[in-house]
């Protein structure tokens, strides 16, 4: 069997509110991702991963659906969608939909059936509960976004259930209803022709039927992804990844299994421990991956990334496949968190670790994080956590204008960085973020060992020197990361094919910069 064609592609996300607005009215839409597809191939990517275009009042920004096989008219219109789809195919590039499986609108039409009365046939389509006490919500959930996960409806008396806003309520996946029509969705958008789904809040869709309270962290806990605000002070035992939810991930990937070509579903599933996230690939009867977010929170050192590395690889079975990623719409941009070193050694990383890479658009120009403008809905409950900051316009050209996002009024402004984090005056840089990005993509490329190679890693005396080999059939690559602000030896094996930053180059040794890197063909040495 050959491998599925996702393995090896480079994937790029696009949040499309930020990316090109052509009509002007300062929200990105369908016919600006079009536009830019040209763009993305010559950058090297071959996948497009769009954060949700469907009908939505945008409280959270169209994570909260109104109609999921509809588009909302800020993006365009289901024309528009296929041509997308088409020129995205025409140029051999795949498209990923995102699925927002885990809750709708509180606008959309089964949730408006499903409280208007206690006997509605669409009421069990939603988590309904009594009071705990009068007046007290069920149990002690909070949502993720902080404050109760329930909300009192006053018209039936009762609660019901939202892991995030209120206005995005719960679906109950142990409806075998709500099950078939979710399915119906799936189907619906792969019958179009679209490549597979990001499948939003995977885990999420199934808590605990008794529902039980969740325990508080212990004192000095610390929240291995972030500090989530109140969100961060409970252990989530009861409120996420409950056992029957591992059945509805392989219905749902046995239903893209049927088509013929290879549909690829990647479950957003924040799920740290890594002995438990594995437990999402199920025997390879699951989603087919679920998203892996270990570098995000890795220690920036040559060991906290080895040791993050190691921990995926550890867990996964010889059939398994990983992905790799920096960032997302949810998160603090990598230039920000790291600072630019060491978002070019993330860019080194993405391109030559095993597994699939991720990209987040404006990644690959260092785009910064902007203020917060009050649009994130999370940012008004916890300030500190808004989003705005990291879905700010694409910044295409320098100036003080739309920098080719829009001709109007950007929606979230245009980020302060613009006039040397953009993609014209990048273009002609070869030193800059865009031109090592697309040289590393293009290694990607031509190295069959950097796709589908296995991974080593080699011992050095420099702890502060990450160096690893990935091989196959006869074609190794090796990888050398200074993570130091001094220069460090390596020894060398092979013919430098990328550098970043200064080295010098000796018979037997290369001596890397600070915060250098390089990448050498050891195809006949051995390293
Ligand atoms: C996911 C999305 C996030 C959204 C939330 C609710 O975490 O990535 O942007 O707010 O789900 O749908």
């Amino acid at each position: 069997m050959s491998d599925p064609w996702w393995r090896e592609a480079v994937f790029y996300h696009i949040y499309p509110l930020s990316f090109v607005d052509t009509d002007g009215d300062g929200y990105g839409d369908i016919q600006g991702v079009k536009d830019k597809l040209d763009y993305l191939v010559w950058l090297g990517i071959d996948a497009i991963w769009l954060s949700p275009v469907y009908e939505s009042p945008m409280i959270d920004w169209g994570y909260d659906v109104t109609d999921h096989t509809g588009i909302d008219p800020l993006f365009g219109d289901l024309d528009e969608f296929d041509e997308l789809l088409e020129a995205i195919h025409e140029r051999g590039l795949k498209l990923l939909m995102d699925l927002i499986i885990n809750h709708t609108s509180n606008k959309h039409p089964w949730f408006l059936e499903s409280r208007s009365s206690r006997d509605n046939p669409k009421r069990d389509w939603y988590v309904w509960k009594p009071s705990k006490e009068p007046g007290e919500p069920p149990n002690n959930w909070v949502s993720v976004f902080s404050g109760p996960a329930w909300s009192w409806d006053e018209h039936t008396g009762q609660w019901y259930r939202h892991t995030y806003l209120p206005e995005q309520p719960d679906l109950n996946w142990r409806n075998p209803d709500v099950v078939e029509a979710m399915m119906g969705v799936m189907r619906f958008w792969l019958d179009r022709g679209v490549d597979g789904f990001r499948v939003d809040a995977a885990h999420q869709i199934m808590k605990d039927p008794q529902n039980r309270d969740n325990p508080p962290t212990p004192p000095g806990y610390v929240d291995p992804y972030k500090e989530m605000g109140e969100y961060g002070k409970w252990i989530h035992v009861f409120d996420r990844g409950q056992d029957d939810v591992h059945g509805i991930h392989r219905q749902m990937r046995k239903l893209a299994d049927e088509y013929e070509r290879d549909i690829l579903t990647i479950g957003e599933i924040h799920e740290f421990d890594p002995t438990h996230w594995i437990a999402y690939y199920g025997s390879d009867d699951e989603l087919n991956m679920p998203f892996n977010y270990q570098l995000m929170v890795a220690e920036w050192t040559a060991a906290g990334v080895r040791k993050a590395v190691e921990a995926v690889e550890g867990v996964l079975p010889e059939w398994g496949w990983t992905n790799w990623t920096m960032g997302n719409h949810d998160e603090i941009r990598v230039a920000s968190r790291l600072g630019d070193r060491g978002a070019r050694q993330a860019a080194v990383l993405l391109a030559t670790l095993r597994g699939t890479p991720f990209l987040y658009y404006g990644d690959e120009i260092g785009m910064l994080n902007g203020p917060s403008h009050g649009h994130d809905p999370w940012g008004d409950n916890v300030a500190f956590l808004s989003r705005d900051g990291c879905r700010t316009p694409m910044q295409w050209h320098p100036g003080n204008g739309g920098v080719g996002f829009t001709s109007g009024e950007p929606w979230i402004p245009i980020g302060p960085d613009r006039d040397h984090r953009n993609v014209e005056i990048q273009k002609g840089d070869p030193l800059s973020f865009l031109a090592q990005y697309r040289s590393l993509l293009a290694l990607r490329r031509e190295r069959r060992s950097l796709r589908l190679g296995d991974i080593r890693f080699v011992d050095t005396e420099e702890e502060e020197m990450l160096v690893f080999v990935r091989s196959s059939d006869g074609e190794s690559t090796a990888v050398g990361v200074n993570f130091s602000n001094r220069p460090v030896q390596m020894r060398r094996s092979g013919d430098v094919v990328f550098a970043l930053g200064d080295y010098e180059s000796h018979p037997e040794s290369i001596l890397l910069g600070p915060h250098s890197a390089v990448i050498t063909d050891t195809s006949e040495g051995d390293e």
